[in-house]
């Protein structure tokens, strides 16, 4: 330590004399006070003037979003008016509100109760309410921030996601309560009448994993982990369809569009694939090979039924679109076909047999190359055929699924090019139709299709919202709903 160069004694005695300084009155100290008291005489009574006129901005931490603009007037809609701004402004309130705070951070119990009741009357929706098995629920104002400034709210982050799907004791709460309710009224994902859904029974523990991105963890879709079958009663097979050997159509080769064509909101089977648009170009139902020209009606066993009988009619129509008009003309036109015709089936039922349960009914038809016998096949080629005593047989509807996956969201308008080559992204890309050979093959994708584009690799957003939704849909019943509020314990964080 340097020795001082003057003592304390030295350094005191400048001061002899003058001690009283302090208490004479100076310019700056007195200008000082002055601008304090002023400051807290001038913002208590801003205060107390503001609690007069019950002007409430005064206490506004932020400016409220668009959608609430109109409620600027009326905070107490959201706030508990007393614990904002009392009518009195009394010190153990003001106290209380602040320690209340400071321990517990913002009290959002009495705001949600506000949000959802006033979203109630106005949407006539619960908002309250996600699954039935939520052990914990979350507050409204977490996932939707007020006060963060006038644009639109901000839209809810993954993070709110993931504090219940990203925590293992939530989820584990979450899958022994699920055990102990009655499923059947809560369908968060309900679908017009009209539309086919592919609907796979929920698990035993729910859709309780744990994880926290997309691109981290996400469940493989269960479709794929199952793995499920389509039990579809159509036989079609894709890979076939690809071969060389199919015939071209409309001047082009077959593609996936021949058959499947987007309606204006990219979905595909709005446009649900028909027998005389997609098949019957080439599976034309021909049976008799000296005659071409003539074809099976398609989608009634009855009505091909009726045909058979009705045979001469058939071919004496034939006869006539001929140019053949003498009346003894088209009769040898038709026995001439009917004699040539018996000479390859026994009989009648024979025949009717034929055209129902086997695929290839005109075995000569094997060694013609394969678009020509396409054209020739018969209905068991795509259909399972039952028998069905003293009728015509039964041949059930075929049925083409609208929706695979009903708990997530998908466009094909937004996946027509590669975002990051900019190229057409291939169809097969995703499905892997080209490998399929059977109907019962599900070509839904896999995790691992979305995952190389909607990651931070991939550059593409993969925001839990870009795929799902939060709140159960208005259609929900309010008597299902509160059944799944009692579930859900009131306990909030
Ligand atoms: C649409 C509902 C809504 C309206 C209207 C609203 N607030 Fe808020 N306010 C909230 C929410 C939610 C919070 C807590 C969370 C946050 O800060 O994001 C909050 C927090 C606050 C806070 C700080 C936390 C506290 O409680 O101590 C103050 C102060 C406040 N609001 C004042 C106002 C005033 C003044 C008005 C009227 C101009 C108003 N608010 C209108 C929803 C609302
Ligand atoms: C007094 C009634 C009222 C209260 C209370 C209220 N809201 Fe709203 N809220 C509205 C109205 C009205 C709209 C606008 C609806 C529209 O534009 O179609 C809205 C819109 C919204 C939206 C949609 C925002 C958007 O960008 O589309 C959200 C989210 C929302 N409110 C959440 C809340 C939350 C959270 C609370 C409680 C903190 C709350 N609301 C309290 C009336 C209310
Ligand atoms: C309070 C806890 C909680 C929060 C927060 C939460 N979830 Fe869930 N979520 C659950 C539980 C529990 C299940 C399981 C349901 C079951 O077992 O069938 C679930 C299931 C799901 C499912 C699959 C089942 C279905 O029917 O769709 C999706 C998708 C989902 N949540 C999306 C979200 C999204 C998106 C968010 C964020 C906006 C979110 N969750 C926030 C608790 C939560
Ligand atoms: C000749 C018509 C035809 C062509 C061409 C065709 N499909 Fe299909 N596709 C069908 C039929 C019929 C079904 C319904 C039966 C089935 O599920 O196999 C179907 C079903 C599908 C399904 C949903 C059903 C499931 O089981 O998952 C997808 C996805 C699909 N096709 C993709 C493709 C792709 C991709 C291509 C091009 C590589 C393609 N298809 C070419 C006729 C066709
Ligand atoms: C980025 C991946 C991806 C690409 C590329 C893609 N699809 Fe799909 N496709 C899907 C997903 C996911 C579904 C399931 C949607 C749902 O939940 O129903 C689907 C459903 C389908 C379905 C059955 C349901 C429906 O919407 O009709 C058909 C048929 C289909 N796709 C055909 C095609 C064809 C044809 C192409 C090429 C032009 C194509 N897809 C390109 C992912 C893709
Ligand atoms: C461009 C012509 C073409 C179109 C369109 C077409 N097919 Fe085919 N299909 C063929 C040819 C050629 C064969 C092979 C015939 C053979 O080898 O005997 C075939 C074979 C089949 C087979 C037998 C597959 C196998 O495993 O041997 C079935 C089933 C079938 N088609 C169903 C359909 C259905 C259903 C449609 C309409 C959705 C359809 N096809 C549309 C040309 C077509
Ligand atoms: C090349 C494949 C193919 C052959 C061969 C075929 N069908 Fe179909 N059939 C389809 C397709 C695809 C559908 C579904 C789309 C439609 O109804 O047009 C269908 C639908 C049907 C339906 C249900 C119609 C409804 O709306 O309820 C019946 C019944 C039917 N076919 C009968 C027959 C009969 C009878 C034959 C033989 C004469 C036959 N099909 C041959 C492909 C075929
Ligand atoms: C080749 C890259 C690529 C692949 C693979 C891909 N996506 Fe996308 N996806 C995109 C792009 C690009 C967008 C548009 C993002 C945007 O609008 O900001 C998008 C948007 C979406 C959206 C939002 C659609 C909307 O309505 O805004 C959903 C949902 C989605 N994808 C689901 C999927 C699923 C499920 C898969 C896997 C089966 C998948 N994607 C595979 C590139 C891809
Ligand atoms: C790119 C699209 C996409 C994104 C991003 C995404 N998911 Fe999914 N998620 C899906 C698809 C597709 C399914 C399958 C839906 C079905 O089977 O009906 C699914 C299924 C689920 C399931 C059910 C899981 C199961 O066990 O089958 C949950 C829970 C879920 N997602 C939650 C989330 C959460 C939380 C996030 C954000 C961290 C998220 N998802 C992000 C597309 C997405
Ligand atoms: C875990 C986060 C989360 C919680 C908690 C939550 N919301 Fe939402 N909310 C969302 C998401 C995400 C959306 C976007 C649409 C969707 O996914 O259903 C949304 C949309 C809305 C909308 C806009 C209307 C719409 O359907 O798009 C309103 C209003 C709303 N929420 C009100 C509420 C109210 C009131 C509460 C409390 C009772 C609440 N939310 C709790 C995540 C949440």
């Amino acid at each position: 330590m340097a020795t001082p160069r003057r003592t304390q004694k030295q350094i005191a005695e400048k001061y002899q004399g003058n001690l009283g300084y302090y208490r004479k009155a100076h310019l700056w100290r007195s200008a000082r006070f002055i601008a304090s008291f002023l400051a807290l005489s001038v913002g208590l009574a801003a205060i107390i003037a503001y609690q007069r006129r019950g002007d409430e901005r005064f206490f506004n931490p932020g400016k409220l979003s668009a959608a609430h603009a109109a409620l600027i007037e009326k905070c107490a809609s959201c706030h508990d008016k007393s614990s904002l701004t009392d009518a009195r402004l009394r010190p153990i309130k003001f106290q209380k509100v602040l320690s209340d705070r400071f321990h517990h951070g913002i009290a959002f119990d009495p705001i949600d109760k506000n949000c959802a009741a006033c979203h109630l009357k106005q949407d006539k929706r619960i908002y309250d309410f996600h699954e039935p098995n939520v052990v914990k629920n979350r507050s409204c104002s977490v996932c939707h921030q007020e006060h963060r400034g006038p644009g639109p709210m901000k839209i809810v982050a993954s993070a709110q996601c993931a504090a219940c799907h990203d925590d293992r004791l939530t989820m584990a709460a979450s899958a022994l309560k699920g055990r102990q309710l009655d499923w059947t009224n809560f369908q968060r994902h309900p679908h017009p009448p009209h539309q086919i859904v592919f609907d796979l029974p929920r698990p035993v523990d729910g859709y309780t994993q744990v994880f926290p991105s997309f691109w981290d963890g996400h469940p493989e879709f269960q479709l794929k982990r199952e793995p499920a079958r389509d039990r579809d009663a159509l036989k079609f097979n894709h890979e076939r369809h690809f071969a060389p050997d199919i015939p071209i159509v409309g001047g082009k080769k077959l593609a996936c569009n021949y058959c499947h064509q987007p309606d204006s909101e990219g979905r595909y089977n709005n446009q649900r694939i028909t027998f005389a648009a997609q098949c019957q170009a080439c599976h034309s139902l021909q049976f008799d090979p000296k005659n071409p020209e003539l074809t099976l009606p398609h989608g009634n066993t009855t009505a091909v039924r009726g045909f058979l009988l009705s045979l001469p009619a058939h071919y004496a129509e034939l006869a006539a679109r001929k140019g053949i008009t003498q009346p003894n003309e088209i009769k040898n036109f038709v026995t001439r076909q009917m004699l040539q015709l018996r000479a390859r089936v026994h009989s009648g039922e024979d025949f009717e047999h034929q055209i129902f349960f086997t695929k290839d009914p005109y075995k000569p038809q094997l060694e013609t190359e394969p678009r020509v016998r396409a054209l020739f096949y018969g209905c068991a080629l795509c259909h399972d055929v039952q028998p069905v005593a003293h009728e015509a047989p039964f041949i059930a509807k075929p049925i083409f699924v609208d929706r695979w996956m009903l708990r997530a969201r998908f466009d094909h308008a937004k996946h027509q090019v590669d975002p990051n080559t900019l190229r057409p992204l291939a169809c097969n890309e995703c499905h892997h139709a080209t490998r399929s050979r059977l109907t019962s093959d599900v070509l839904m994708p896999g995790i691992a299709s979305c995952v190389t584009c909607h990651s931070p690799k991939g550059k593409v957003v993969a925001e839990c919202l870009t795929c799902h939704s939060y709140h159960a849909p208005a259609s929900l019943t309010a008597a299902e709903t509160r059944l799944g509020q009692k579930a859900a314990t009131a306990r909030r964080q």
